[in-house]
């Protein structure tokens, strides 16, 4: 009944951006009750650019990516998504449609793998959901199981290791090829060359999608063209590479 009562969110009907985006944040702060969690913030992150977020747990770093998504509404500021032809997209629940979103957490649901891999595009056929397994670094093991992609999986993925999960509920976004990737410490399970494994596989894909990496491992930043560390409301950024 919670859920019914919510009132149905405004979504913007013109989807003009195409291809590559990136993202313009101007003069953003944001609080949940009191305190601020963003002073008056500015970044870009541009089409095809790779930034890894860092800041210590409770800083905000989720809070962000909720604003970005337009889950949250910001106190002041402006959030704007536009592509390389110069075509811009004001923030609405449209801007979800753009964006694959890994969330922090095991977000498996009871049933088979395959199923669990098709909420992330519904008519997906089987070639298509190996290839996001293979993308996802889970091939492998989904190969070995005897049902394959039959196996049926509990709740939060009940009956694999949290990384075997993790890796399946990457899949089930890489499927959607979405131009805009949101990665909410969602490689946090796997060993460091596993991980590495399915960055180089996120920095390969073409066109290169642009990739928001949340992290407090430090090795993820080697794919990253950008670091954005949160701290006291504040956002520094400090650059790596060149996209
Ligand atoms: N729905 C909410 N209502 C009120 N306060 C919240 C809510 N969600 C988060 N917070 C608070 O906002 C702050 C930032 O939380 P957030 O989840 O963005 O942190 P984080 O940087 O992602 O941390 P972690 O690394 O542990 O995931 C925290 O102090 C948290 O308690
Ligand atoms: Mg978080």
């Amino acid at each position: 009944m919670d859920i019914q009562d919510i009132p149905l969110e405004e979504c913007i009907e013109d989807r003009n951006i195409k291809g590559n985006i990136g993202v313009s944040v101007k003069n953003l702060s944001f609080a949940y009750d009191r305190d601020n969690i963003f002073n008056n913030i500015n970044f870009e992150i541009k089409p095809g650019e790779f930034v890894g977020i860092m800041g210590k747990s409770g800083i905000g770093k989720t809070t962000l990516i909720r604003l970005l998504m337009n889950f949250i509404t910001p106190s002041t500021g402006s959030i704007n998504y536009y592509d390389n032809h110069g075509n811009e997209m004001q923030l609405s629940g449209t801007v979800r449609e753009y964006i694959s979103y890994v969330p922090q957490g095991n977000t498996l649901f009871s049933g088979t793998i395959r199923k669990n891999i098709l909420i992330g595009k519904e008519d997906a056929t089987d070639e298509e959901i190996w290839d996001a397994l293979d993308k996802a670094v889970c091939k492998d093991f989904v190969e070995l199981l005897p049902e394959g992609l039959d196996t049926v999986i509990g709740e939060k993925g009940m009956g694999l290791s949290e990384g075997q999960a993790q890796r399946l509920g990457l899949a089930r976004a890489l499927i959607r090829k979405s131009d805009f990737i949101i990665l909410d410490e969602a490689t946090s399970a796997l060993d460091e060359s596993t991980e590495g494994l399915l960055l180089e596989h996120l920095s390969d894909m073409t066109p290169r999608p642009t990739c928001i990496l949340i992290t407090h491992r430090k090795s993820v930043l080697n794919y990253c063209n950008r670091e954005f560390v949160l701290e006291g409301g504040n956002l520094n950024v400090r650059s790596i590479g060149q996209v």
